[in-house]
């Protein structure tokens, strides 16, 4: 089954920029913002373990209190109709015998024990021996973010594909924006940080062209 054309595809990817100004009066229709959300959603992670959190910021002082902190995000404090924090879990619920990855595998991929008990013990060697996840706090964070990064691009792209237009954000300072969020009660600590941030709305004026480096420098075909 075709969804879409090649052209589609492509024009999506090229309408997609980081749109730098947004236009304020525009907002993003409940529906359309629906569909980005469950782009994100519905994306993969290593495993199917959705490492990810996504925080609709619709709060103007919570905003405000971020400006400092996440500079990158200052346009899109300013225009954007949407602003979207994607957080990311720590070990505590990602290492391989967490309750939280025993519970995804009971009830939300509604495995039996017997897999359970293979399956986690496939996970313990792939995050103890083939990615040393094990070896850091930091390690198995950066793992679980890399996850989110997967969801930012397909709200991105999903966005694009309805002519709305975004802006990811990694400008802010990590440590000082967990600490907002965690003192305003919107994230727990303990088992969740800051990945990374999206703005969505709609484009003041045409972005400048597209830079990108030639395909034949970014791809090598080994034959
Ligand atoms: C992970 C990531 C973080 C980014 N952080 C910011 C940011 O904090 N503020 C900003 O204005 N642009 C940010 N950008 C936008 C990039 O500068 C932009 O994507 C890049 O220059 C390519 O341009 P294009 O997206 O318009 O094609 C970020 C992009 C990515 C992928």
């Amino acid at each position: 089954m075709q969804f879409c054309d090649r052209q589609f595809i492509l024009d999506t990817f090229n309408f997609r920029h980081a749109c730098k100004h947004f236009d304020k009066g525009r907002k993003v229709s409940a529906e359309d913002f629906a569909v980005i959300l469950e782009a994100g959603r519905l994306s993969p992670s290593s495993f199917g373990f959705e490492p990810w959190s996504f925080l609709v910021v619709e709060n103007r002082q919570l905003k405000d209190k971020l400006w400092n902190a996440a500079w990158g995000a200052q346009n899109s404090f300013k225009g954007a109709s949407h602003f979207v924090i994607l957080l990311a879990r720590k070990k505590i619920d990602t290492v391989y015998d967490a309750a939280y990855i025993k519970d995804i595998m009971k009830n939300v991929q509604n495995l039996p024990e017997a897999v359970i008990e293979q399956r986690l013990s496939a996970f313990e060697n792939f995050q103890r021996k083939d990615f040393n996840l094990l070896e850091s706090e930091r390690a198995i964070f950066d793992w679980a973010s890399k996850q989110t990064y997967i969801a930012l691009a397909d709200m991105l792209t999903a966005a694009a594909a309805l002519g709305i237009d975004s802006c990811p954000i990694e400008g802010f300072d990590q440590k000082e924006v967990d600490q907002i969020l965690s003192a305003e009660g919107v994230m727990d600590k303990a088992h969740f940080g800051v990945s990374v941030m999206a703005g969505f709305g709609y484009r003041m004026a045409e972005p400048h062209s597209k830079t990108r480096r030639k395909t034949e420098d970014v791809v090598k075909w080994i034959e």
